[in-house]
């Protein structure tokens, strides 16, 4: 899988198109998250690119929120982006704003992890620790339930995403809480950085 583009290539591409300290901070996440998901699958060697799919995945939105996942392909191409990384991208908003389906198993986890991931940091600031370190699943659980919370997080499409990968929705829960726990403090550094 290719890329194309340098990791440092990617920030300045995904800085170009977003200024909004929660989009920054949405994409490092998610992008961290995808690092952990190619290294517990069994993807290391994937890692750089299964990280830069959850980088980019949502470079139109803040600019182009009704051209979402369409726009995309356009930047992209314009920045040289290999065709592995625009199809993944793309793929992210099956059936919501893409016909592009998610095929590869890198593709299935961003379509359920970027919903869940919101979730999850909403739920995380609810908390003392205003953290996901010490989350457990049983409480995201009840924050999945209650439907007046986080209500801008789909909970179809992370059930989607779950039977899309064949997992049970614990199993995305647990994983996605590990993989956060992961990279929430490099990911806070680099946004401090960043903006
Ligand atoms: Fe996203």
């Amino acid at each position: 899988m290719n890329a194309n583009l340098t990791r440092e290539e990617a920030v300045r591409l995904l800085q170009k198109y977003n200024q909004e300290p929660f989009h920054l901070l949405h994409a490092l996440t998610v992008e961290g998250v995808m690092r952990w998901y190619a290294k517990e699958l069994g993807y290391e060697e994937d890692a750089d690119f299964w990280g830069m799919a959850g980088l980019l995945h949502d470079i139109d939105f803040e600019q182009y929120p009704d051209q979402h996942c369409v726009k995309a392909e356009e930047l992209l191409k314009e920045a040289q982006a290999g065709d592995d990384l625009i199809h993944a991208v793309c793929s992210h908003g099956y059936g919501i704003c893409s016909q592009v389906k998610p095929e590869h198993l890198m593709e299935k986890v961003l379509f359920a992890s970027d919903e869940l991931t919101g979730l999850i940091g909403a739920a995380a600031k609810m908390r003392p620790s205003k953290s996901c370190q010490d989350m457990e699943v049983s409480s995201l659980k009840k924050k999945f339930k209650d439907k007046r919370f986080a209500a801008g997080c789909s909970r179809d499409i992370i059930r989607q995403g779950a039977e899309m990968l064949g997992w049970e929705l614990n199993e995305l829960f647990e994983k996605t809480i590990l993989a956060m726990r992961s990279c929430e403090t490099s990911v806070q550094e680099e946004l401090d950085r960043l903006s």
